[in-house]
Formats: C-alpha cells, sequence, structure tokens
C-alpha cells in the first residue's frame, strides 16, 4: 500500500495482486487453453503497454465507443449528480479515468469527493489516480489494484453516503450472459437499499460499424490482441512467439457479439515452465481472447430488475448507438 495525503484529499494505492495465487489463475488460463476452441481471459490485455495499447485504441477514428460514451457523460454528469446527490463513486475497471472526469468535476459540488478506482492493470491505475489527486482539491482516491472480486471484497467503507458503482466503456459485454449475471450478484452484495449501479452499454448496430471498430487500419487492435500473449510469457515464463498468430475480429450477428480471435498460423508447442506444462496449438485453430457483446436494452434492464436493480434513467446518443442506464437498489 502507498499513501499521500494534502490538507483536503488523501491518496492511498491498495496492491491487492500481490495477493493472486499464480498456480490458481495459471490452472485457470490452462483450463481455457484445453477447451475447444482455445480461450483465454480478457483481463491479460492489460498489462503496462496493453493499457497504454488500450488508450491509443480509444482514439481511434473506427472506435466509436469511448468518444460516444464520453459525449453522453458531458451531457448528463450533472443530472446523474442531482439524482444522487452526493455519493462515493465506486468505479470497476477504471482504466485511464477520463471519462470518469466528466462524473468527477459534476459531483466536485458537493464537500467530500470519495473515488475508489478499480483495475487489475497497476500501471494506469497509478498514473490516472496520480493525476486527479494533482487536479481535483478535495478529492480522497482509493485505488484499488486487482481484479473486480478481490476488490469487492476490499472495498472501503462508504459510511453515511451512498455508494454508486460505476461500470464503464461497455466492458460488461465482456462478460457471457451467465458471467454477467454472477457478476451482478457479486456486486450487488457490495451495494446496500439505495445505492446505484451506472452502467454504460454499446449497442446492437450494423456489423460494418462493428467489424470496422476492432479491426483498425492503423493495426493497433491487432498489436492489443497480440500483446496478450507477451503478457502471458511474462507473467509464466511462457514462449509464445506473436508472429505464430493473427488478429481478427468479427461480428456474431446471432449472438449479439464482437469475437476476437488469435488464429494460430502453424502447428507449434507453447511450453509455460512457471506452471510445468506444454500445450499444443494447431495451425488453423484460433484462441478466442474477447467476447464483447452489444446489448439489447429490454433485456439487460429485465437481468438488473432480478438482481433488485431498478431502472432510473437511461441516456443515449443521437444515433442510439451507446446508452448510459441508471439504476438503484430497491
Ligand atoms: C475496456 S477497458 C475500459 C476502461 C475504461 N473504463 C473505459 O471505459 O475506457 C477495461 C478495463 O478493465 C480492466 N480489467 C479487465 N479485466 C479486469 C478484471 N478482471 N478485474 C479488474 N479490472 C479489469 C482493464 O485493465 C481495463 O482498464
Amino acid at each position: 500500500m502507498t499513501a499521500s495525503t494534502t490538507q483536503a484529499g488523501q491518496l492511498k494505492l491498495v496492491y491487492l495482486l500481490e495477493k493472486e495465487d499464480l498456480e490458481e489463475t495459471g490452472k485457470q488460463l490452462l483450463q481455457g487453453l484445453r477447451e475447444t476452441p482455445k480461450t483465454i481471459s480478457p483481463r491479460y490485455f492489460y498489462d503496462v503497454k496493453g493499457s497504454a495499447l488500450f488508450e491509443q485504441i480509444c482514439e481511434l477514428p473506427e472506435y466509436y465507443p469511448t468518444r460516444t460514451e464520453a459525449e453522453i457523460l458531458k451531457t448528463v454528469s450533472s443530472e446523474i449528480a442531482a439524482i444522487t446527490g452526493n455519493a462515493e463513486l465506486v468505479e470497476l475497471g477504471s482504466g485511464s479515468s477520463t471519462k470518469t472526469r466528466f462524473l468527477l468535476d459534476a459531483y466536485q459540488q458537493f464537500e467530500q469527493l470519495d473515488y475508489v478506482p478499480v483495475d487489475v492493470s497497476a500501471s494506469i491505475v497509478e498514473f490516472a489516480a496520480e493525476r486527479l489527486f494533482q487536479e481535483y482539491e478535495t478529492l480522497s482516491i482509493t485505488g484499488l489494484i486487482g481484479t473486480y472480486e478481490q476488490a469487492i471484497a476490499h472495498l472501503p467503507d462508504a459510511g453515511d453516503l451512498p455508494r454508486m458503482l460505476i461500470f464503464l466503456g461497455s466492458t460488461l459485454g465482456n462478460f457471457s450472459a451467465a458471467d454477467s449475471d454472477r457478476f451482478f450478484k457479486q456486486t450487488r452484495q457490495s451495494l446496500r437499499t439505495g445505492d446505484y449501479f451506472l452502467l454504460g452499454l454499446d449497442r446492437h448496430k450494423s456489423s460494418d460499424i462493428l467489424e470496422a471498430a476492432y479491426n483498425d487500419s492503423q493495426g493497433i487492435t491487432a498489436a492489443f490482441n497480440l500483446n496478450m500473449l507477451e503478457h502471458l510469457n511474462d507473467r509464466y515464463g511462457a514462449n509464445f512467439e506473436t508472429r505464430n498468430f493473427r488478429h481478427r475480429a468479427i461480428y456474431n450477428v446471432p449472438k449479439r457479439q464482437i469475437e476476437m480471435h488469435l488464429d494460430c498460423l502453424a502447428t507449434h508447442t507453447v511450453t509455460f515452465p512457471s506452471l510445468d506444462t506444454t500445450i499444443e496449438f494447431q495451425g488453423g485453430e484460433s484462441i478466442l481472447t474477447e467476447i464483447s457483446r452489444k446489448f439489447e436494452l429490454e433485456q439487460l434492464q429485465d437481468n438488473l430488475a432480478m438482481q433488485g436493480l431498478k431502472t432510473v434513467k437511461v441516456w443515449g446518443d443521437r444515433r442510439d448507438w451507446f446508452s448510459l442506464i441508471l439504476t438503484q437498489v430497491v
């Protein structure tokens, strides 16, 4: 843990990942690599380089989600603050917290401003927290560096303030429907009656727009996808060679999800010395590295309602490409 204080605020970073059992996460990784098709959890996109590449993706002309969600937040953050009143802001998968600034600006009207960014990528939380702490005079930040599960178990006590959980960037889309319900159940336990959950959701739209967003012309998304293998080399001492794989993203229309793959170009074996294992890859097979579900609002609202999260208000952009939904625990 590291901490600094000023007269008005406090910055504390809590490193939960250090408590993570590499053998246990290694087992889960190998389980995914033994499935057909092989899968790797999208959390492994995010190391120092992966988080930096994601920031570049957010700026790409084809990648509309960040810009669109930012537009909505810019317009409605004051209204959200007026609805919730002062609240502790806990953001899951906070990344660079760039869009969160619209909310922080709106909540600055309250005397006390508590922000808890949560992210598995240490470098991006350190960078974002330090900058926000310099810029927002009354801000107290407790950055939790760890997985969603670890962070939810270590949330600071919100005291008398209501809590608003924030989950932007349509990161929810990375969970299957079943995982998403499990996630709602888990996050719901960190909320009391009257607390809020703010979700940013990418909507179903034409394949052309979606596939362009995940196959950009500059190859940044391809580099981001391939970097996952380098991350696994660092983490588990594996010997993936990125030249043996190629990025591919398609929109699966019936399932309403982008599927991001690493196609294997040649049959070869990858060793994981720290896990005492080898895995065979066949030329022509692919690893599923991410799904990004594109939502139908009504269905999601029903799922949220089943977890006791009632829709307070939904906002969208002029093209209805992206939605922001505020729910409250009833
Ligand atoms: C799609 S990015 C979204 C970032 C930011 N919220 C935005 O909207 O631009 C997903 C973020 O979630 C983080 N993340 C991914 N898997 C995670 C996990 N299992 N636990 C905690 N954070 C995770 C990543 O490091 C990344 O910063």
